[in-house]
């Protein structure tokens, strides 16, 4: 039985990844300050005796050195997340992604020293920025846009996060994965910080209108968070993985406005499309991402990374979760 601690489970992906290791039978503790995560999240491991939940931040280093000390695994997904949370704060974004993950490896380098503990590293196709190739592979470079644009601080952030990951790595030989994750969607994930799937879900169930961004070409690929949760497990316990960055995702792209009216036709066929410029949402300053496919052959060749779920299982099990759960819009 290892010891799995999930920074950041009370999230929607960490909330996953906590049931499937419990369901592996590993013995498992989320940390996370409640700031986006809930504890409604965990309520199927809640009671388990394998589960603990502590409530406190990774920037308490006491905490998480005394958390480390026990840890087999380590999955670090605290972060601030969402387009609309990196627009409207980015001095938090940036302070949680980087100094949380600045402690979090200090730590574990004190801590972990002649003990077998393992990190792995959720990153971001964000890091990626606006690079113009048609698929993203992981040795190619990162093209960010200017500082002024605030969009970059979350990618930036993140690949400086990866780059220090893999310094302890090299330099400290700590055990390191690093995944960089492109859309990931499902049960659970809130529209609130402007995540696209669910923010549409959440729209339609309330009788529109469905509003994409601009002329709504942008081009993404989803994947359901249960194909990921398993493809971060087995990369994290796969020795060739080790010091690598692994993209996971789909690499099925669909436009935003064909995403709106898919789920336009599973709720009603009827509900219209509303375009708004991107600026002003977020500010003239606030680029957009034109194009995110990601490149899935060092992860199909390393793991056998084959998703089982369809964009269309996606969207209807957003749906049934929204349906059930979400307060509708106002
Ligand atoms: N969802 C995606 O499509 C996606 C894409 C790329 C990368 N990621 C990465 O995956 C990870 C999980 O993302 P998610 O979608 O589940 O987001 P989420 O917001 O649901 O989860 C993040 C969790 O971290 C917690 N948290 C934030 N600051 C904290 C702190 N200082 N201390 C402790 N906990 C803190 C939040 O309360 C939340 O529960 C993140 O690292 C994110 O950057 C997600």
């Amino acid at each position: 039985m290892l010891n799995c601690l999930i920074t950041g489970g009370a999230g929607f992906i960490g909330s996953h990844l906590a049931e499937e290791l419990i369901a592996e039978s590993q013995r498992v503790t989320v940390i996370d300050d409640l700031s986006t995560g809930c504890r409604e999240n965990l309520a199927s491991v809640w009671s388990h005796p394998r589960f603990r939940f502590v409530e406190g931040s990774v920037f308490d280093r006491h905490l998480i050195a005394e958390l480390l000390a026990e840890a087999d695994e380590v999955y670090h997904l605290a972060a601030v997340v969402g387009v609309a949370r990196v627009a409207h704060s980015a001095i938090q974004t940036i302070k949680t992604n980087l100094h949380g993950t600045l402690v979090l490896l200090e730590e574990l380098a004190r801590t972990a020293a002649g003990r077998q503990v393992r990190l792995l590293l959720p990153s971001s196709s964000e890091v990626y920025g606006n690079n113009p190739k048609p698929l993203w592979h992981e040795d190619d470079c990162l093209m960010f846009g200017p500082t002024t644009s605030r969009r970059w601080c979350y990618g930036l952030a993140k690949a400086v996060d990866e780059m220090l990951a893999l310094a302890y790595w090299r330099e400290m030989g700590l055990s390191v994965v690093v995944v960089r994750l492109f859309n990931v969607s499902g049960p659970r994930q809130s529209g609130k910080h402007g995540m696209v799937l669910p923010r549409l879900v959440e729209a339609a169930l309330s009788g529109g209108p469905l509003t994409v961004h601009d002329d709504g070409q942008q081009v993404r690929c989803f994947v359901h968070v249960a194909d990921v949760v398993p493809a971060m497990i087995a990369l994290m316990r796969h020795p060739e993985a080790v010091g690598s960055v692994f993209n996971i995702g789909s690499d099925q792209p669909v436009t935003i406005l064909e995403l709106a009216r898919e789920v336009a036709a599973l709720i009603d066929p009827g509900l219209r499309v509303e375009f708004r410029q991107f600026a002003a949402q977020y500010g003239s300053n606030f680029e957009e991402c034109t194009r995110r496919v990601p490149d899935l052959s060092r992860l199909r060749q390393t793991i056998g990374f084959a998703p089982r779920h369809t964009l269309q299982d996606i969207i209807r099990d957003v749906i049934e979760w929204t349906k059930a759960h979400a307060a509708p819009q106002q």
